[in-house]
């Protein structure tokens, strides 16, 4: 299994103060070095968190993978373009949402969609598209002519009680063996954390994990004791 550890949360941070630090690409390094497949950050059309300028020394800067969320919006796809990431996870977008709200309406914005994964594949860049867990949607998603999709366990980590969990995990586990089914490369992602990713991660048929706000949230935790320690022996 991969994982691509999303870093917006460390920009979320950074522009609490509208400051430079701390630095996602700095991040980054970080989570290469301990071993992730690949970065994500979701360059949003209001850039809450992460900037043009982020995206472009990533791209510049990782040994591994980036790959950047973008919703269908004409000005981050001409951007997008233009530094070439290795692979686009195309999102719906509202400006409103404090985070990624569900998948793409591939029913409605089928043409749309399509469009912007040609665009991004005819500059070599691999397209996924973030989607429910849902039959219908996924049968049409070969229509999209992406490389994979990404299916959102966001259901799977809100659930609370064991049967909710469970009627959510059997629809994570549908909808990756229907979409391998179609000769489509599964990742899955959102809201999974260190209590719920093992029954995601069982799935056979699953590649690939983006995980962001538990493993930077846990970052905090696991690294503030030394971190104050440090501060103590300074003053
Ligand atoms: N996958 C997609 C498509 C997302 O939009 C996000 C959030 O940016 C994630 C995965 C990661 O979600 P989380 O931060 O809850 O782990």
């Amino acid at each position: 299994m991969r994982l691509g550890v999303n870093i917006d949360h460390v920009a979320t941070i950074r522009e609490a103060r509208k400051i430079d630090f701390p630095d996602p690409v700095q991040a980054a390094v970080f989570a290469e070095l301990a071993g992730a497949y690949g970065i994500t950050v979701h360059l949003r059309q209001d850039r809450r968190h992460i900037k043009e300028r982020d995206v472009e020394l990533l791209n510049a800067t990782l040994k591994t993978h980036l790959n950047v969320e973008i919703s269908l919006n004409e000005e981050i796809l001409k951007f997008i373009k233009s530094v070439k990431p290795g692979a686009c996870c195309l999102v719906p977008e509202k400006v409103e949402e404090i985070t990624t709200e569900g998948g793409l309406n591939i029913m409605k914005f089928i043409e749309p969609i399509k469009n912007v994964v040609r665009e991004l594949k005819a500059e070599g860049i691999k397209t996924t598209i973030f989607i429910e867990p849902d039959g219908e949607l996924i049968k049409r998603a070969p229509e999209c002519e992406v490389d994979a999709i990404e299916i959102n366990t966001g259901k799977y980590s809100d659930a609370k009680i064991e049967k909710e969990v469970e009627i959510e995990l059997a629809r994570l586990k549908n909808a990756a063996k229907l979409a391998k089914s179609l000769r489509l490369k599964v990742h899955a992602g959102h809201g999974l954390n260190y209590h719920n990713v093992k029954p995601v991660a069982e799935i056979p048929e699953i590649e690939e994990l983006n995980i962001g706000h538990s493993i930077i949230g846990r970052a905090i935790f696991v690294g503030l004791e030394r971190a104050v320690r440090e501060m103590i022996e300074l003053i």
